[in-house]
């Protein structure tokens, strides 16, 4: 058997840590063969803050992807989240003073290259350039410029940064189980991969990914990420809400907003509810409309928060037509979808993870859209590299830091059989 042909994904989320093996088939079917989880420890809206904790959970969650799948686990896809990844928009050029240059594909790296953002601070890495729109000769709107002619090509690409430390403690957690960091992709985006349909990509589409500590917003038309922000409130937001309101532990509070909580006023359930209190002083009753107040308030924010960001950030003048998809563990609050189709009158759902095959029952929910998110994306870069012939498809590209990190040890690593890539 071909190792070529197996895949793997690792989302270490706030509340699991995720791992997925899957199968590509020669008819392009990706199928998910093994799958292991554990619960989260050491990370903190979306982001580790605890080392050897997080290390634990990882491993738990690749051995048992492993042994589900009857694979040994060598490299991962890894996720990357919390609210200090950042997006911003760069042009890169190409030109030719004599003629017209035909655009190859070396065309289109040169002038995605020449976009590299050189002046990020050294406490950043760069995670994504994502070209999303070409110029020929100062005509904007040309979706694939290859086999055309122009004197001057021009490229817009959004650049995705995140802080060097967290992106380092990922591949720090997963290497301390013997395993290697192929590819990072930030949660947000990976994601879109899982969540969107290729329709709503084409028309245009908002994705909100409601993860622990941040909300990701990712615009996408033509098929093409255009805009991505990411908003520092997340699911860690509406249960410290609670946990402050009512005096309760955090740990009830995320039990009471998981198991009762809603934003709609008759989401249905009992109208008081039990809760431990702090230091064994026994239980206290709350009233569930209270708890549904303080949620609806702060899901209320989120959406103003995500409408200002979309009209003033990203610039656009109205709702894309295929309105807005919800993912990320956040997404599973009662009656959320139903809340933000009233406020924004227009077309939401919530999504749960599509593109793969035989995913298990239990993870067919909107917080496992990143991890299976991160399997394609791994998936896709793994071919089109190969395709192309070329490692990660960044070619003479200045790899960021941290790639460079992870390449000098790939180098050194030793081939073992069968491992998923
Ligand atoms: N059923 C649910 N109802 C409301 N919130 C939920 C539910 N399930 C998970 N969450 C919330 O989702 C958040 C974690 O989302 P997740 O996508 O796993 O995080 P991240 O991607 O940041 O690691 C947590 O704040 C958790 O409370
Ligand atoms: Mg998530």
């Amino acid at each position: 058997m071909q190792d070529s042909t197996y895949y793997a994904a690792l989302d270490i989320g706030t509340s699991v840590v995720c791992a997925l093996v899957g199968r590509l088939h020669h008819n392009g079917v990706l199928e998910v063969i093994g799958s292991g989880l554990a619960p989260s420890r050491g990370v903190q809206k979306g982001v580790i803050v605890h080392i050897a904790e997080a290390q634990a959970a990882v491993r738990e969650a690749l051995e048992e992807a492993s042994r589900t799948a009857g694979v040994e686990v060598g490299w991962v896809t890894a996720t990357v989240g919390g609210s200090h990844i950042e997006a911003f928009s760069r042009w890169g050029t190409v030109s030719s003073t004599h003629y017209a240059l035909p655009i190859t594909h070396e065309t289109l790296e040169r002038a995605v290259d020449a976009a590299y953002p050189r002046d990020l601070p050294p406490d950043r890495e760069l995670l994504h350039l994502l070209p999303k729109g070409y110029s020929l000769d100062g005509l904007d709107g040309i979706r694939n410029p290859l086999g055309m002619h122009a004197t001057r090509l021009g490229v817009e690409v959004v650049c995705i940064t995140a802080a060097a430390t967290p992106l380092r403690a990922v591949v720090q957690a997963v290497e301390h189980s013997r395993c290697r960091v192929r590819y990072l992709v930030a949660k947000g985006l990976a994601s879109g991969e899982a969540a969107l349909t290729r329709d709503e990509r084409e028309v245009g589409v908002l994705l909100l990914d409601i993860g622990g500590g941040s909300t990701t917003l990712a615009h996408y038309r033509h098929g093409v990420l255009t805009h991505l922000a990411v908003l520092p409130v997340g699911g860690w937001h509406f249960t410290n809400d609670l946990a402050v309101a009512f005096n309760m532990p955090w740990d009830v509070a995320e039990d009471v907003k998981v198991r009762w909580g809603g934003v709609l006023p008759d989401g249905g359930g009992p109208e008081t509810i039990e809760v431990a209190a702090f230091g064994g002083r026994g239980a206290s009753r709350i009233e569930r409309r209270e708890v549904t107040r303080y949620l609806r308030e702060r899901a209320l924010e989120v959406l103003r928060l995500a409408y200002y960001t979309l009209r003033h950030s990203f610039g656009l003048p109205a709702m894309p037509p295929a309105g807005v998809v919800l993912s990320g563990g956040g997404a599973s609050l009662g009656g959320l979808d139903a809340l933000f189709r009233q406020g924004l009158d227009a077309p939401v759902r919530v999504a749960s993870p599509r593109g793969v095959e035989g995913l298990p029952q239990g993870m067919q929910s909107p917080a496992y859209t990143a991890v299976v998110g991160a399997l394609l994306w791994g998936t896709r870069q793994a071919i089109s590299g190969r395709a192309r012939g070329m490692q990660n498809g960044a070619r003479g590209r200045p790899l960021p830091a941290v790639m460079q990190w992870l390449r000098a040890r790939v180098r050194a690593d030793r081939p073992g059989t069968p491992r998923a890539s």
